[in-house]
């Protein structure tokens, strides 16, 4: 049976990610794979509760840390473990690395307690940790994706945060990328959209000869 393939997208909000979700579920659709897209917080009725108390209230730090990794653990347990068992490619709209970029960079949030979080969330049976077998990292300066976002519709909590909170953000990203490089793939987010697209198609393709991960 073919092995089951977990693919995160990351970035700042403004970055695109979102735009390059479909045309990567085509690649694969095309070389015949079954694809789930899913997104976080969310992906179950549950979860996109959370997902609505998280961006929409204000909240104490390790509160807002708890209910993404509430969420996740729904999404994991009812979404993406039964699709890997499957054999199926999950894409997923954020997962952890953006509870660490956004509850640990932005907020400041200790990196420690998200890691002890996330080895309870994500333990697998034998004591191995569920990560994504690729994360793509669509990086950007905060201020190119703040004007990308100006243009764009009513923000949320987080989008409504100002410069230095994207910037600590990115570092947030960086930081984790330093921690697990070998996941992460990072993409030039300030070329023109042809560009990123490009980027993304070849690092697929090779994701598919075999070449990664
Ligand atoms: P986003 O993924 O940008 O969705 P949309 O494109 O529909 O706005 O929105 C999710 C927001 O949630 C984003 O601002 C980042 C934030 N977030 C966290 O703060 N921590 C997390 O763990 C996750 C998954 C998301």
């Amino acid at each position: 049976m073919t092995r089951g393939l977990f693919i995160s997208f990351e970035g700042i909000d403004g970055a695109g990610k979102s735009t390059h979700l479909a045309l990567v579920a085509q690649l694969f659709r095309e070389a015949g794979r079954a694809v789930v897209l899913s997104r976080e917080p969310g992906g179950t009725p549950l979860a996109e509760k959370l997902r609505d108390l998280a961006l929409h209230e204000p909240m104490d730090a390790l509160t807002e840390a708890l209910l993404m990794f509430a969420a996740r653990r729904e999404h994991l347990v009812q979404v993406i473990e039964p699709a890997l068992a499957r054999g199926d490619v999950v894409l997923c709209d954020r997962f952890t690395d953006a509870t660490f970029a956004y509850q640990g960079g932005g907020r400041g949030f200790d990196w420690q307690v998200l890691g002890q979080l996330e080895r309870m969330v994500q333990a697998l049976p034998g004591g191995a940790l569920r990560q994504p077998d690729l994360t793509v990292w669509f990086d950007l300066e905060p201020h190119i994706a703040a004007q990308r976002l100006a243009t764009a519709r009513v923000p949320d909590k987080f989008e409504s945060q100002s410069a230095d909170f994207f910037t600590a953000v990115r570092a947030g990203y960086a930081r984790r990328m330093a921690e697990m490089p070998r996941r992460f793939a990072r993409i030039d987010a300030a070329q023109p959209v042809q560009a990123v697209a490009d980027d993304v198609v070849r690092l697929i393709q090779a994701l598919l000869s075999g070449a990664v991960a």
